[in-house]
């Protein structure tokens, strides 16, 4: 058993164009750092939340990472895991220090990366004795307290890397999908919010049409054909999204410029990244992926007075790490 460990879980884009709630992928960055230590005390502690300008609870219950982290510790003292079990009945207490490293509301999966950091910090803690993908459940407690309902295409490739499918919630089925080598994505993030919980809500009672439904569909199923045949122009054209982006759209200033900007700057695709307000793109190099970037950039400052940040390379497929 380790006495501390430092755990670092990436941010990630969801939806991804026609596959709301089903889809989504892990960054290279941002992403946010867990540190956790043994303590004599029982149960989580947080000693402290950086980089999230005090907006943050550092009380285990209502914190993310902290709600995650007791799921698992829980999880281990009822199973008696733990490496050596004895070891973790005699010390079964948990502290914390949780370091925000991208923004909240971004539409970049934030609480989704602090839910996996504090649930893997855990179980790195005591020896590993969850698997990865058993960690999952326990980081999707942590999720549902930010958001308030339990969606995994956040969560999932953050803790797993790659391309995630959904299949289903209950029971809940995660899926990898090929990674193509040359895909690119370019995330923007411009300087607003969006809360989850909101952009969700303008959803719920929201009668879809069918022909809409169909057009995700037919969407969802050709971008997954286009990853399996590595045809990046399938994939692009395939990130089309008729049910949420026609409502959530009015929640991120500037959506319809940046979005055009992108395609005349040559991405393949593009769309909400999660709730917004970040946007993705996928391009096909890493020059068109800087082009696409800059286009983006200076259309939220054009027509929405809003700068940005943005975040530009391959699909990180190793998902979630202990770093030193
Ligand atoms: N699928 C979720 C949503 C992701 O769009 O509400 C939230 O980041």
């Amino acid at each position: 058993m380790l006495s501390s460990v430092r755990v670092f879980a990436p941010a990630s884009a969801s939806n991804l164009g026609p596959g709301f709630d089903v889809l989504g992928l892990a960054l290279g960055r941002p992403g946010d750092i867990v540190d956790a230590e043994l303590a004599d005390a029982p149960g989580v502690e947080i000693v402290e939340v950086t980089g999230d300008g005090g907006l943050l609870t550092t009380n285990p219950a209502q914190n993310v990472a902290g709600v995650a982290a007791q799921s698992v510790l829980s999880h281990l003292v009822a199973t008696s895991h733990g490496g050596s079990g004895a070891g973790l009945l005699d010390r079964p207490g948990v502290r914390l220090r949780v370091h925000k490293q991208m923004p909240l509301a971004s539409g970049l999966g934030s609480s989704a990366a602090s839910s996996v950091a504090g649930a893997m910090a855990v179980n790195e803690l005591f020896g590993r004795p969850l698997t990865r993908r058993e960690l999952l459940r326990h980081a999707l407690a942590g999720e549902r307290t930010a958001s308030g309902s339990t969606h995994a295409d956040n969560a999932a490739p953050s803790l797993l890397g790659g391309f995630i499918l959904i299949r289903g919630y209950d029971p809940l089925e995660v899926l990898d999908l090929p990674v193509p080598p040359s895909l690119r994505v370019v995330v923007v993030h411009p300087h607003c919010r969006v809360e989850t919980a909101k952009a969700r809500a303008l959803l719920r009672g929201h009668g879809f049409p069918i022909e809409q439904a169909v057009a995700n569909l037919g969407n969802l199923g050709a971008l997954i054909v286009g990853l399996y045949r590595e045809d990046l122009e399938l994939v692009g054209r395939s990130i089309e999204d008729r049910l949420v982006e026609p409502l959530r759209m009015s929640l991120i200033p500037g959506y319809r410029q940046v979005k055009e900007a992108a395609r005349r700057a040559g991405a393949l695709g593009c769309s909400i990244s999660g709730s917004g307000p970040s946007v993705f793109a996928f391009t096909d190099s890493d020059a068109a992926a800087a082009r696409v970037a800059a286009a983006m950039r200076e259309a939220f400052r054009e027509a929405a007075g809003l700068e940005s940040d943005t975040f530009v390379g391959p699909i990180n497929t190793t998902g979630a790490c202990r770093i030193e």
